[in-house]
């Protein structure tokens, strides 16, 4: 029997990038139904080529519509939901924190209970085949130290670093400490916290009823058809519109960088290989200090487009409120469990993604016109000086 993906949120950055992972690695018998709100961050043009050629259902709605969701259900029965619907800007969540609530806590539970509804039979037992996939994230749990400074990050441990022994770097780590499945939870953003909200209804719902689900905790994703809102693509395109640069504090909080494809491959092999009320740990091995990745882009960029790198673009701004340090993510878990390990170098990753946007100038153009515009005046203004 084909297998059938629900996929909400399928029309933003990961979202869409797993909807193209798995139309090119299925046959047609696979279907894939998105459900998206296409808010502000979602856009349907990033799977256009796949709507029109039959390969997506695509469905203009909320997944806070109950009605709509039991709709869903009764039509395609799927097997997996993979919910990726959420609203994920944490600068966003500070300003204006109630949808992150209504969206990620409230539409998760709005899914969890059709699910429920569709996949129990009458004796309690569930459908042979179904999971419930929860993409959470590392913020869940909190922050990190970074214990090693600027000048003196050390080799990831021994055990981490088998890992990635055929990639082409050397992963370097700000701390001592990873984030494991056992890290306890200790969100510090009205939107970590409504991740971790939804992580904990999740694991409810395997508890008390029985829900085959699993949850899984990535760190920062990069790639193509990432809302320019997020530090990389904003960096590409301030670039290009020679705006300044804006970076947080003194540009120290570290994150753990990982290509969007070796998420999907992650959320490919948990689906198919996970045990259910499992939580797993997806990660980079790729810690980088917010400067340095900006110094990375502007030479990327100077060097694609034949210009000179444009470091005095490099604006300190005030801080976030409550910014995590640092995120690092022991995946030893996933990998032992799963066979899955992070491939991308980011010196790979990062070349792609910045030529991607280079390439595709009109993406960006049409996703920045109208309401970025504004939140980008409200959001920097003491940098938005063109
Ligand atoms: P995104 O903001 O690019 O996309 C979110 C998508 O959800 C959009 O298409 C939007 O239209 C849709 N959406 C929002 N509210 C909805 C609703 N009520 N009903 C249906 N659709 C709705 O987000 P992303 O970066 O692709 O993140 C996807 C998921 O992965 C999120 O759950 C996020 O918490 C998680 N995650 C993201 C990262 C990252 O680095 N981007 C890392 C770890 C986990
Ligand atoms: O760790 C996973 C999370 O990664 C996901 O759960 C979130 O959905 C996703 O948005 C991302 O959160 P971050 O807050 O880490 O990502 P962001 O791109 O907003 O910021 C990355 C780092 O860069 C962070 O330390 C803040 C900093 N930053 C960001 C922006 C937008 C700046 O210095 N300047 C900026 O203008």
């Amino acid at each position: 029997m084909a297998t059938t993906y629900l996929v909400t949120g399928g029309a933003g950055f990961i979202g869409s990038n797993f909807v193209k992972y798995i139309a090119g690695r299925h046959d047609a018998a696979t279907r894939i139904v998105v459900l998206d709100a296409l808010t502000y961050a979602g856009n349907a043009a990033n799977i256009e080529a796949e709507i029109k050629s039959g390969r997506v259902e695509f469905v203009h709605g909320s997944i806070n519509d109950t009605t709509l969701v039991d709709s869903i259900f009764a039509e395609y029965d799927p097997d997996y939901v993979v919910n990726f619907a959420a609203e994920t800007h944490v600068d966003r969540s500070i300003t204006g924190p109630k949808i992150f609530s209504e969206t990620n806590v409230m539409g998760t539970v709005t899914l969890l209970d059709a699910a429920a509804r569709h996949w129990r039979l009458p004796d309690g037992a569930w459908w042979d085949g179904k999971k419930f996939l929860q993409i959470s994230t590392d913020e869940v749990y909190g922050s990190l130290a970074r214990d090693y400074d600027e000048a003196q990050p050390i080799d990831i441990p021994e055990t981490l670093r088998e890992l990635v022994s055929r990639r082409n770097d050397t992963p370097v780590s700000f701390g001592k400490k990873f984030f494991t499945e056992q890290t306890p939870l200790s969100p510090r953003s009205p939107y970590s916290a409504a991740k971790a909200s939804a992580d904990m209804l999740v694991m409810a719902w395997y508890h008390t009823y029985g829900m085959p689900v699993n949850i899984t905790r990535c760190s920062n994703n990069y790639g193509p058809m990432q809302f320019p809102e997020k530090l990389i693509p904003l960096l590409i395109n301030n670039i290009q519109e020679g705006r300044p640069l804006p970076v947080y504090g003194r540009g120290l909080n570290v994150r753990d960088w990982l290509y969007v494809d070796d998420h999907c491959a992650a959320i490919e092999a948990v689906l198919e290989k996970g045990t259910a009320g499992e939580v797993y740990n997806i990660g980079g091995l790729n810690e980088k200090a917010n400067i340095d990745i900006v110094r990375e882009v502007i030479a990327l960029v100077a060097e694609y487009t034949g210009t000179e790198p444009r470091y005095d673009l490099i604006d300190y701004v005030t801080d976030r409120p409550g910014h995590d340090m640092r995120y690092a993510i022991d995946p030893g878990k996933t990998a032992a469990e799963l066979g899955w390990i992070p491939m991308t170098a980011f010196s790979e990753g990062i070349r792609r993604t910045v030529k991607w946007y280079l390439d595709n100038r009109q993406w960006m153009h049409n996703v920045i016109s109208g309401e970025y515009r504004e939140y980008y005046r409200k959001q920097y203004k003491q940098t938005d000086r063109p």
